[in-house]
């Protein structure tokens, strides 16, 4: 079934969270390169497509809210006691994936680098934007936050389906 249901979320629904969390795991991967300045495999083979991978995140995104969207009302419920708590969890992460691409994009035309994905060139290099890099300079206190909530969330998840023992797992599965 593509579209949710009361009980479960529908393939399209599955697809575009599974996806999108592995992209979000590798471009968390830029982290590493704090460590031996990124003079390792994974700062050498991974983290190099993360402008192209970040932008690529930002169009699922919008093409997974719009998909939201359309779902409205029809998607599994939540206990009412901490509905708010949920969905307001929900909220946050899909703000993190809309402002770390979005700042990360400020970042580059802001420093004058211009913008490249997959080979593409979107934007050519240019002149420095001042107040686009002081926004893009929000990216990697982002970024931090979006791993907390990233780490609580996996944690509730395990939660629900390991001590609770409820469908909450299951149905995005
Ligand atoms: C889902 C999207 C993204 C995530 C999760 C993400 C995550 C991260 C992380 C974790 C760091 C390391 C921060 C640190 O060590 O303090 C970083 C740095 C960086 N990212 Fe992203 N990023 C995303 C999208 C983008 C995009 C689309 C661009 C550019 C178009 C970009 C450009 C940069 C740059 C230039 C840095 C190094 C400078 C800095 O730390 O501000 N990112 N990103
Ligand atoms: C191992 C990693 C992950 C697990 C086990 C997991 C698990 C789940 C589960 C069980 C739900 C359904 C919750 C409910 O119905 O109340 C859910 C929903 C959701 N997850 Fe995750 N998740 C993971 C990674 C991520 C990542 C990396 C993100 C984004 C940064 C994310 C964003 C969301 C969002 C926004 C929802 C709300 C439903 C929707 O609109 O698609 N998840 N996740």
């Amino acid at each position: 079934m593509n579209n949710d249901t009361k009980h479960r979320y529908g393939r399209i629904s599955r697809l575009f969270h599974w996806g999108i969390a592995v992209l979000i795991g590798w471009q968390l991967l830029k982290f590493f390169d704090r460590i031996a300045d990124g003079e390792h495999w994974i700062g050498q083979t991974l983290v190099p497509w993360h402008i192209s991978i970040g932008t690529l995140v930002l169009l699922l995104v919008v093409l997974r809210i719009l998909w939201v969207a359309k779902q409205r009302g029809n998607r599994p419920e939540h206990d009412p006691a901490t509905s708010f708590l949920v969905k307001s969890g929900h909220f946050l992460l899909y703000a993190g994936m809309v402002l770390l691409p979005v700042t990360g994009i400020l970042t580059m035309l802001g420093n004058g680098y211009g913008l490249t994905a997959f080979g593409i060139q979107l934007a050519a290099q240019g002149e420095e934007i001042s107040w686009m890099a002081s926004l893009g300079s929000l990216h990697s206190p982002i970024a931090w936050l979006l791993l907390i909530l990233i780490v609580g969330h996996i944690g509730m998840a395990l939660l629900h389906h390991f001590v609770k023992k409820d469908d909450v797992l299951r149905r995005m599965l």
